[in-house]
């Protein structure tokens, strides 16, 4: 049993210990905005945020998060980072496909939290991890630039 607090909601999961936050993010709780890649931390798109750092959910187990704050896709808008880039994502026409752009989006407001004017090394440090099939990484960059500029 894990307590889980997933955008300021608490659920009690009835899970064992090590099961990935993944799984229950998506199996349990049914929010499917984080998406399943890899399952081995390598492509990013499972990003979540655990008290306001980027984090592979598909390696991370429910224990290891009891009493944190997990931010997901679905409740990341609500914050002034995630409002900025998903504008600036918006207005970059940034998606292709899809499939990757939550881990994107969430890795991305994660970097302009904490340097609201990252240079081209920051982007480089907080994006690296995320892969895009597509090859949308110009518009991920043009859009995280945006977003800066914007202010968040
Ligand atoms: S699914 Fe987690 S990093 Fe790929
Ligand atoms: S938009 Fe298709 S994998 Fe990134």
């Amino acid at each position: 049993m894990a307590t889980l607090n997933i955008n300021g909601t608490t659920h009690q999961v009835d899970a064992p210990d090590d099961m990935p936050l993944l799984w229950a993010i998506r199996d349990i709780i049914g929010l499917t905005g984080t998406k399943f890649g890899c399952g081995i931390a390598q492509c990013g798109a499972c990003t979540i945020h655990v008290d306001g750092q980027a984090t592979r959910s598909c390696v991370l187990p429910i224990s290891a998060v009891s009493g944190k704050k997990i931010t997901t896709i679905e409740a990341v808008g609500e914050t002034a980072a995630g409002q900025s880039i998903q504008k600036a994502w918006l207005d970059q026409e940034v998606m292709q496909c899809g499939y990757c752009q939550s881990g994107q989006i969430m890795s991305a407001c994660a970097l302009l939290s904490q340097h609201p004017q990252p240079n081209d090394a920051q982007i480089d440090a907080a994006m690296s991890g995320n892969i895009c099939r597509c090859g949308t990484y110009p518009r991920i960059r043009a859009a995280i630039k945006l977003a800066a500029k914007e202010g968040v």
